[in-house]
């Protein structure tokens, strides 16, 4: 038998040395224990397993041995391969482990913070105290009924029985609006802003049939400067009702379920002789103070501030529809009568919320509206 040829021997071939193999091998595995992170790791993965890293180097050089030295070769270099992408496989894993605790807590979210950082809105009270208006007469069968607030003057006056030279009727209480064309201006156009709701009631009259029961709130206008009491848009609720046999019982009946449907049980009305050119007779209308319940008249030891000591507490007009009125609205005075009255809604509710400057209510600053919560 010849001897081995040296220079076919594997640990002649310097890669392949066992001692070269297990340095490199150990270089990797280093390098793998070192990596700090994911992406280090892959550099690391590249350059001690990649095809140009030193382990892949030695293996190519297997191919050039002898078949004997193959196997022995082959096996020390796919072990010391083994070894390192088992290492790089196990620190993979820690290093995923790692991040995926470490994102936990970074990423992590605390439910218990306040979620909702847009302030809810509310709704103005003139609107739910509105609809609270509209929701006690819809309970009794009557209908909402709406107008225009650019009105013509002849619903606003004329068919109410205001004489032509009323001094509603003059620019100093009242917005007119430029005539439709625009070829006359103010006073004498004909077209006003509304200052009532009273124009519904022949609104209401001319499109229906009687038996009519309405309810109409609405926006009005007057020119009055914004102050504490005064504001020349304002709120109103008009209440028309037409049938055959009505009479001012049934006025004062509706009025006081009214207050006690709005401000409890043990309210009231009153009335006050007054005049308004659309009702005959025409009255004032007080309710109840609500806070002191007239306990406070004449009794200076329980002073009342709502209603100043008086007991009562003024609220709007009220009257039976004057026959005239029924009659340019081609209703039949002979056989329906009717009731109707009207209040400012502002000024009911500066009672009710103990509101002192009705400017806060126009203002629409939301820090007003807030306390109102979302009432629906
Ligand atoms: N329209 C009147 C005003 O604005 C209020 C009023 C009084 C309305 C008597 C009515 C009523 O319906 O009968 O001052």
């Amino acid at each position: 038998m010849s001897a081995p040829n040296k220079s076919y021997d594997p640990v002649e071939v310097e890669a392949l040395k066992p001692e070269e193999i297990a340095r490199r091998r150990d270089e990797a595995l280093t390098a793998i224990a070192a990596a700090g992170d994911l992406e280090a790791l892959r550099e690391v993965k590249v350059a001690h397993t990649g095809d140009r890293s030193p382990l892949a180097l030695a293996n190519r050089e297997i191919g050039a041995l002898p078949p004997h030295a193959k196997a022995d070769a082959g096996k020390r270099v796919g072990q010391a391969r083994g070894q390192v992408n088992q290492a790089l496989k196990a620190r993979q894993e820690e290093l995923e482990a790692e991040r995926d605790a470490r994102v936990l807590v970074e990423e992590a979210v605390d439910v218990t913070l306040p979620y909702d950082r847009t302030p809810a809105g509310a709704r103005h009270p003139i609107t739910t105290f509105s609809e609270r208006i509209e929701d006690v007469f819809v309970a009794m069968g009557y209908e909402v009924a709406e107008g225009p607030e650019v009105e013509a003057e002849w619903f606003n006056f004329d068919a109410l029985n205001f004489p032509p030279d009323h001094p509603a009727r003059e620019m100093q209480d009242t917005f007119f609006v430029r005539g439709a064309k625009g070829e006359r201006d103010g006073e004498g156009s004909g077209v006003v802003l509304r200052t009532h709701t009273s124009p519904v009631q022949i609104r209401s009259m001319i499109d229906r049939e009687p038996p009519i029961y309405v309810i109409c709130p609405g926006r009005t206008y007057r020119t009055d400067e914004l102050d504490a009491t005064h504001t020349p848009v304002f709120h109103q609720v008009e209440l028309l009702a037409i049938d055959e046999g009505l009479t001012m019982a049934d006025l004062k009946g509706t009025l006081d379920h009214m207050v006690r449907a709005l401000f409890g049980e043990g309210m009231s009305t009153r009335l006050r002789p007054n005049f308004f050119p659309f009702t005959e007779p025409s009255a004032e209308m007080d309710m109840l103070c609500y806070v002191c319940r007239g306990e406070s008249v004449g009794n200076p030891d329980r002073p009342c501030r709502t209603c100043s000591s008086e007991g009562w507490i003024e609220l709007g007009g009220c009257g039976m529809v004057n026959p005239r009125v029924l009659i340019a609205c081609g209703v039949d005075p002979d056989r329906y009568s009717g009731f109707a009255f009207g209040f400012g809604i502002e000024r009911m509710l500066m009672f009710r919320h103990n509101v002192e400057d009705m400017r806060d209510m126009v203002e629409g600053d939301v820090r007003f509206t807030r306390p109102f919560g979302m009432e629906i």
